[in-house]
């Protein structure tokens, strides 16, 4: 947990360009308050500058490509002082500096770095740590499209991907080789939400030396510390429950600063980084993180319960019930078990489930997750429309599955849409 280091000191001095290092606007002063300061407060502040541009209470928006020096002298003052200061918009922004600060506080991390999706997040670390001749090593219930740019791209630069069942922390440690250089998993993993034992993942990786990555986007901050636990980087789709309405696409991976310091400079060629209005938007969105957490946890636990209950469901997959094959860790290790609830229907082909979500009259057909709005999907049609039933049977995607991404609205409302849904009747 962050102390009140993380949030902005009473005396700092207004900036336009708060310090890309960090050290001004996160404070380094003794705050008034003592002790540690809580996730909602470090979500409002942590990150800013207590007095802003204008003196206006929010950040501004800056649109701007390029930022302008007054003279020579002081490009070259710059360039020789590496003074904290922006120079072109691939390389950062104000609010940019902002988002990354207010992440790393929330993460519990020394750093943190904002891309233009999550997936642009995962390619730029992997682009920057592995070389050819380089091996990765995934969990399989990894995000298929983390997996498939390893397997159909990093191999054209020479590198080798291989997986091993979830869970199975021996399979890991037999396949690692002298060529491994980073462990991935995701917890929990979607659809099926394994859960998985960090702090032995972490060990694993100390172990042999290779670095560790969890895609945490399911859990958050919130319900997750990897850092913690002693994981090198943590990932999120901040397209999820961190940007949180469903209107912007974003990614973070935090870590130590020495360790994303190279990640950093491939961003900066790479140019996988967010227009200024996006960012106003993730930062929006950041101020009510754990009021929407609290109430995408308490949605989700009482429709798993509610599912569980029901004549009609044949098996839920949601952490937080007791009879999640993940229950013991997941709450040894998670604060709440997040808004996403996987279930299947007793005795239903896919037109019988297809029924179901087509029924449903507030959650929205549509992927993704972590918005306010509650979403509703078949895996089969929406993901795995394309691969054979064989491979659907590999990944554990029967056709009466469907995944329901718990928004904000209230859970009774919620429960009573999925029970006419259930019931059969039609809008
Ligand atoms: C677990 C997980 N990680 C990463 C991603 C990729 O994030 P984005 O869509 O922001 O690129 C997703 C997207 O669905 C995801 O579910």
């Amino acid at each position: 947990m962050a102390s009140v280091d993380s949030l902005p000191a009473h005396d700092a001095t207004p900036r336009a360009t708060p310090n890309p290092r960090g050290a001004s606007a996160l404070g380094g002063e003794p705050g008034p308050l003592g002790g540690e300061i809580g996730v909602s407060t470090l979500a409002v502040h942590a990150g800013e500058a207590r007095q802003k541009h204008g003196d206006a209470i929010t950040d501004p928006i800056f649109c701007a490509s390029t930022y302008t020096f007054a003279d020579t002298q002081s490009v070259i003052d710059f360039i020789e002082q590496d003074q904290p200061r922006e120079e072109y918009g691939r390389y950062g922004n104000p609010g940019e500096r902002v988002a990354e600060r207010k992440l790393a506080a929330l993460e519990g991390a020394e750093a943190a770095l904002v891309f233009s999706s999550g997936m642009a997040a995962f390619v730029g670390l992997l682009m920057t740590k592995l070389s050819q001749g380089d091996e990765v090593l995934f969990f399989d219930e990894c995000y298929h499209r983390s997996r498939q740019f390893c397997r159909e791209h990093l191999s054209r630069f020479g590198v080798t991907t291989r997986q091993v069942k979830t869970g199975d922390y021996q399979a890991m440690a037999d396949a690692i080789s002298p060529a491994t250089r980073m462990l991935i998993s995701e917890s929990p993993t979607n659809p099926h939400q394994s859960i998985i034992d960090l702090e032995r993942f972490a060990e694993l990786g100390r172990d042999h030396g290779v670095e560790t990555l969890i895609d945490a986007t399911l859990a958050t901050p919130y319900n997750l510390r990897p850092i913690d636990a002693g994981i090198d980087y943590v990932l999120h789709s901040a397209t999820k429950y961190l940007g949180g309405h469903n209107d912007l696409l974003a990614g973070v991976v935090a870590g130590s600063a020495a360790q994303l310091e190279p990640v950093r400079n491939l961003r900066g060629i790479m140019g996988a980084v967010n227009g200024p209005q996006n960012l106003y938007l993730l930062l929006r969105g950041l101020k009510t993180f754990e009021l929407r957490m609290q109430r995408h946890n308490e949605n989700g636990l009482r429709v798993a319960q509610f599912l569980e209950a029901h004549p009609r469901v044949e098996k839920v997959y949601y952490p937080g019930l007791e009879s999640h094959a993940y229950h013991d860790v997941a709450r040894r290790t998670m604060r709440g078990y997040g808004g996403l609830v996987t279930f299947l229907i007793k005795d239903a082909d896919w037109r019988e489930t297809a029924d179901v979500v087509d029924g449903a009259r507030i959650a929205r057909i549509a992927p993704s997750l972590g918005g306010v709005e509650t979403l509703i999907e078949q895996p089969l049609v929406m993901s795995y429309y394309k691969q054979t039933p064989e491979d659907r049977a590999k990944f554990g995607i029967p056709d009466n599955m469907i995944r329901l991404a718990c928004g904000i609205e209230d859970s009774a409302d919620l429960i009573a849409d999925l029970d006419q849904a259930l019931a059969g009747r039609k809008a």
